[in-house]
């Protein structure tokens, strides 16, 4: 079954197994969103279903939660947790510092949340998301409903005074309306191309009002775990400075294969 897959879908695959790796039993742990994170929740259902692996999953978006229950995944809500050993998740871009751009699933706010609330972060990416500088993705910011525009307009201007190569924000969609967020809110995806100080914009989009979070992760996460297409994987870990390598066989279940929601 995995012939059928992308080198793309190999590599996002090859990065969530092997994250998994680090789960071990009575751990709680942070579910990410997104196309990589979903190959991990899947991989955790069937470490429970063959191995009997017990843990308990904290989702960080409805379908993420949805998707973990299909699973067997026994969910909890972070409230239910207080505080989780371990979140692993995927990102739409990292640096070299293991910085991070997230939100383009739309879910950086509870992502954000869980990823603080965790003693370890880890992403899982495919190598196509490194970059030497954050900002060629657009920057997802998530705000409230009342007065977007005036938002919008606010960002857009003191953007003037950052250290970014572009200042356009626009409203994200979904179709003809505007997306809306697990939490009733909207997104501004920021066309910044190049950020030159994501500490400081992280900081600045923060005071704004109308601003809820933004989606910059400056030194939540620890680790990365690097898909590639024909099956190695890279492990980089910023505290220990290390950087080790590893391969993967494509054998598994037919299950993990079929139906990936996303
Ligand atoms: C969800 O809001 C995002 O933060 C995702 O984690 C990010 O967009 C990566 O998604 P993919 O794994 O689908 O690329």
């Amino acid at each position: 079954m995995t012939g059928d897959l992308s080198p793309i879908d190999k590599a996002k695959f090859v990065a969530a197994k092997r994250a998994a790796d680090f789960i071990e039993d009575g751990m709680r742990v942070g579910l990410g969103t997104g196309s990589t994170a979903a190959w991990l929740v899947r991989c955790i259902g069937e470490m429970v279903r063959d191995d009997g692996l017990k843990i308990k999953g904290v989702p960080t978006s409805t379908r993420t939660a949805e998707l973990a229950r299909d699973v067997g995944i026994d969910v909890i809500s972070l409230d239910e947790a207080r505080w989780l050993d371990l979140t692993i998740d995927g990102a739409d871009e990292f640096d070299g510092d293991l910085n991070l751009i997230k939100g383009g699933g739309g879910a950086l706010l509870q992502e954000k949340i869980v990823a603080t609330a965790s003693d370890r972060m880890i992403v899982i990416a495919d190598i196509g998301k490194e970059v030497e500088s954050l900002g060629a993705f657009p920057l997802p910011v998530e705000v409230i409903p009342f007065g977007w525009q005036t938002t919008q307009a606010l960002i857009e201007e003191t953007l003037i005074s950052m250290d970014v190569l572009g200042r356009q924000a626009s409203l994200r969609m979904n179709g003809e309306v505007p997306f809306i967020t697990d939490e009733g809110n909207h997104i501004l995806d920021l066309h910044l191309n190049r950020i030159g100080n994501p500490r400081q914009l992280a900081m600045v989009l923060n005071q704004m009002p109308g601003v809820v979070e933004n989606g910059l992760f400056i030194d939540i996460c620890d680790t990365v775990v690097i898909g590639f297409g024909d099956g190695r994987v890279e492990l980089r870990d910023i505290n220990e400075g290390t950087v080790t390598h590893d391969r993967l066989d494509f054998v598994e279940s037919e299950n993990l294969f079929t139906d990936l929601a996303e």
